[in-house]
This record gives C-alpha cells, structure tokens and sequence, in this order.
C-alpha cells in the first residue's frame, strides 16, 4: 500500500509537471534531382518519438514543379523532433525507390523550414534502397 501511495503521488506531480504542448511546423522545398525538379515524390513529415513509434504528421506528394509544403502538429511533453522523408526514384536502378530523410532543426519548430531545393542526388548516410 505504501509503495502505491509513493507510486501515485510521483505520478501526479510528474503530471504537474510534464504539461504537453501543441506544437507546430511547415515544411517546404522544391524537390530535384539531376538539375531538373522531381514530381510526383512522396514526402512524409514525421515526429521523432522516443517513446511510441514514430508518428506520421502529414504526407504529399511533389507537384509536377517539384514543389511541396506540409505542415504538421502534435501535442508533446518537450520538443518535437520532426524529420521528413522522401520516396523518390533519383538516379535509382529501374523498379527501385530510394529514401532519404531530411533533419527538421529545433529553431523552426513553431514556425517554417523552407528547404529550398532539396537535392536528391546526394546519397545521405543513412539513405534506404527499396528494390
Ligand atoms: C504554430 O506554433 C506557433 C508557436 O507556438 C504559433 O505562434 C502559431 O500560431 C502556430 N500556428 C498554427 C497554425 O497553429
């Protein structure tokens, strides 16, 4: 019984403190590979959590400009920790897709990242192949 008395009043004043935040962030950028812009990639904005698996904020697809904007939001103890991800084809063998994943820096949280071209051709280190 005492155990659970401790256990209940740590829990509470966690709770006291741990007040979760609606946070924010728009994302946008011109998608290119080869020097010419890539339609039709999907892009996904998701949120880095530690504890639940990883959470989808939002998904698009680049118009046939390369363009894309996303914008997402959830409600985090601390701060979010969004990233996006990008399925593209650029420079893969046929019938593959490649994954690159882009950091989202903590002072655009609340506000927009604009990525501006956003090149694909550059292999990342922690690229995926898809074939
Ligand atoms: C996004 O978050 C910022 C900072 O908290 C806030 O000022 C802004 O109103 C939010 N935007 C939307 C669309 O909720």
């Amino acid at each position: 019984m005492r155990t659970f008395l401790l256990f209940a009043f740590i829990l509470a004043a966690w709770l006291s403190f741990a007040d979760a935040k609606l946070q924010n962030v728009t994302v946008k950028g011109v998608a290119v590979c080869n020097k010419k812009r890539l339609a039709n990639a999907k892009v996904v904005l998701i949120d880095k959590d530690t504890l639940d698996p990883h959470d989808e904020l939002a998904s698009i697809h680049t118009n046939k400009e390369g363009e894309f904007e996303l914008y997402g939001e959830e409600d985090e103890i601390g701060k979010i920790e969004p990233f996006i991800r990008v399925h593209h084809n650029c420079n893969t063998q046929p019938g593959c897709t490649r994954v690159t994943e882009y950091q989202v820096p903590q002072d655009k949280i609340g506000s927009t990242y604009d990525m501006t071209y956003v090149t694909l051709d550059i292999i990342t280190h922690n690229d995926k192949n898809n074939c």
